[in-house]
């Protein structure tokens, strides 16, 4: 089984966002076995079902896209967990429709945002004494998008966010070079999830997609490019034109 493949990942206390869906619960169910493996998630029946599947997970309900959530949330984490090995920014959403669609939704933008960007920056930062410590390494793991790099032309604010997220892993990377945190970015393709339910096709599993990012949490990269984002760096250095026109229309 390609689990055993992860275990040098054991041990670790992992908190994981959005855990109860596509890619974030694959990779609970990979690393809940060796790991103590911390689920952020809204609370809802589904946590409550991912808590009887996996009792040694601890559960943490929260609306990640509610900033005044954030401090309480972490304290609670910390309070818990002194120390943290890897935090895993995972939870997202993505609305598609475009600003001119009569389905356009304006009082979800700021929800989007706080969810997809904001989110990520608050919880680096305060779970940063967790995550800081002269013994032991620790990683930041930001899930991200091809549609960081070029966008697509529906779901403006989710290619918007993973844009932020971009820059802002490299300048915290930055920050943090000198202390045992590594800022990593999972760069993905299009993943077979609720997220993608109904579009696209060429999708790779949501189990695929976990493993690779835990393989690349392993390799100790800054960046992982999975399937076929590694297709798109490459088009967007050698014909950048072309590899804009083909996203945009994706
Ligand atoms: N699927 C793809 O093709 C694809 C491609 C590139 C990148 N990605 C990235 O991969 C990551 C996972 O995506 P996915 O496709 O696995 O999505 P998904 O199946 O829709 O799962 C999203 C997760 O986010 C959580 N979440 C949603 N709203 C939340 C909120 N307000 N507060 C806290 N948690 C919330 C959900 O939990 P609850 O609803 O239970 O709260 C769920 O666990 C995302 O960062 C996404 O941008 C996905």
């Amino acid at each position: 089984m390609r689990i055993e493949r992860f275990m040098s990942f054991k041990d670790k206390t992992a908190v994981i966002t959005g855990g109860t869906s596509g890619i974030g619960y694959e990779m609970v169910r990979i690393l809940e076995p060796y790991n103590k493996v911390l689920v952020v998630a809204r609370q809802s029946p589904r946590l409550e079902t991912l808590q009887a599947e996996f009792p040694s997970i601890d559960i943490y309900p929260a609306d990640l896209s509610k900033p005044q959530e954030y401090e309480a949330l972490a304290d609670r984490i910390i309070k818990d967990h002194s120390h943290i090995d890897v935090l895993i920014n995972n939870a997202a959403v993505q609305n598609t429709p475009t600003y001119l669609s009569d389905e356009f939704s304006y009082d979800s933008m700021i929800p989007e945002i706080h969810l997809n960007f904001t989110s990520v920056c608050a919880l680096s930062y305060l779970l940063l004494p967790a995550l800081l410590n002269e013994k032991r390494e620790a990683v930041i793991v930001n899930i991200n998008s091809g549609l960081a790099l070029a966008p697509k032309t529906g779901s403006a604010i989710y290619c918007a966010t993973k844009g932020g997220m971009n820059v802002f892993s490299q300048s915290l990377g930055y920050q943090l070079e000198h202390t045992n945190i590594r800022v990593m970015q999972a760069f993905l393709p299009l993943v077979e999830t609720p997220m993608t339910e109904g579009r696209g096709s060429g999708k790779i599993s949501a189990q695929n997609a976990a493993f690779d990012i835990i393989l690349g949490i392993e390799k100790g990269v800054s960046v992982e490019n999975i399937g076929k984002a590694k297709i798109l760096r490459f088009l967007l250095a050698v014909a950048p034109k072309l590899a804009r026109k083909i996203m945009k229309g994706s």
